[in-house]
């Protein structure tokens, strides 16, 4: 129970690692608000979510703690006015924020002469405008309950990395980065931390990336180095990302601020 007492804001709640990182934050004992889009995205080449998913994963979470308080809806991260709505909501139903997770992702790909504006904008609206409206509907609640708290923005190691053939993706999760930096020191003052997460590929819809492995594989000789990892695991699975999640969200992590943390399997010391 390291998250006892502790109220969770995770985006992109629905399935894939989001879902893994509720189960596992309630089984540390912290309450949750869970929201997605729950639909399709413009763009996005993994398929999209649904409201069914969302409601298997407050079926997950109940079922391994049963007496989580749970506040849980679609919401789009792109809409600013909808996050701020569930922020305020979770405040005065659960009494505070301790921990939020920017998880919600999108992604698209494409040799670059293919590559579309409308592809790049997707990405940087989701991935990094996304990111920047998570932190503005809850760090407010944070400062002013005084309480600080952990704030985890989830990259990529395509956030670390030059990783070709996802101009937008690549893009918006080296912004994000930015974001958490300048974040993490305006709000140390506040024992607020800001850190971020860089996953390599994870086995969830969207580590399957359909069409993606053919693009890299015509490319086999020059970039298919720079997907591989140096530990012998090809890709991982959500409990990885959560481990280390459930670390910067708990206090053990209490003097950890400005962090790239990278749960990659070694794909960015290439
Ligand atoms: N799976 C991987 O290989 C991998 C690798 C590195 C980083 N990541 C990152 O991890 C995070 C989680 O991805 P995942 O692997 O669980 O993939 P996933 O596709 O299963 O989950 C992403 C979730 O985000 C939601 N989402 C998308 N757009 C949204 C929006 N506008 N508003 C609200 N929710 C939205 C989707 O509906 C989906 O449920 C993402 O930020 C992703 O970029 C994933």
């Amino acid at each position: 129970m390291r998250l006892q007492g502790k109220v969770a804001f995770i985006t992109g709640a629905a399935r894939g690692q989001g879902r893994n990182h509720a189960v596992r934050l309630a089984q540390e004992g912290a309450d949750l608000v869970l929201s997605d889009i729950c639909a399709a995205v413009p763009e996005n080449m993994i398929r999209p979510s649904t409201p069914e998913d969302l409601q298997d994963t407050l079926a997950a979470v109940k079922a391994v703690r049963s007496d989580t308080r749970i506040i849980a809806r679609p919401a789009d991260v792109r809409d600013p006015g909808a996050l701020g709505e569930l922020a305020d909501e979770a405040v005065a139903e659960l009494g505070k924020l301790d921990v939020v997770v920017a998880n919600a992702g999108i992604l698209n790909y494409a040799e670059f002469e293919d590559y579309t504006l409308e592809q790049f904008q997707a990405c940087i609206d989701v991935c990094l405008t996304g990111v920047f409206n998570t932190c503005k509907a809850t760090i407010p609640h944070m400062i002013r309950a005084g309480n600080g708290g952990s704030v985890i923005l989830v990259s990529s190691s395509a956030g670390l990395k030059g990783q070709p053939f996802t101009p937008g993706y690549t893009a918006a999760k080296h912004g994000v980065v930015g974001l958490a930096n300048g974040l993490a020191n305006e709000l140390g003052q506040h024992r607020i931390r800001v850190n971020t997460l860089h996953p390599a590929g994870i086995l969830t819809p969207m580590g399957e990336a359909p069409g993606l492995m053919t693009i890299i594989g015509k490319h086999a000789a020059t970039m298919g180095p720079v997907f591989m990892n140096t530990l012998p695991y090809e890709m991982m699975v959500p409990d990885e990302t959560s481990n280390a999640i459930i670390y910067l969200a708990s206090d053990e992590s209490r003097c950890v601020t400005g962090l790239q943390m990278k749960v990659d399997a070694g794909t960015c010391n290439r």
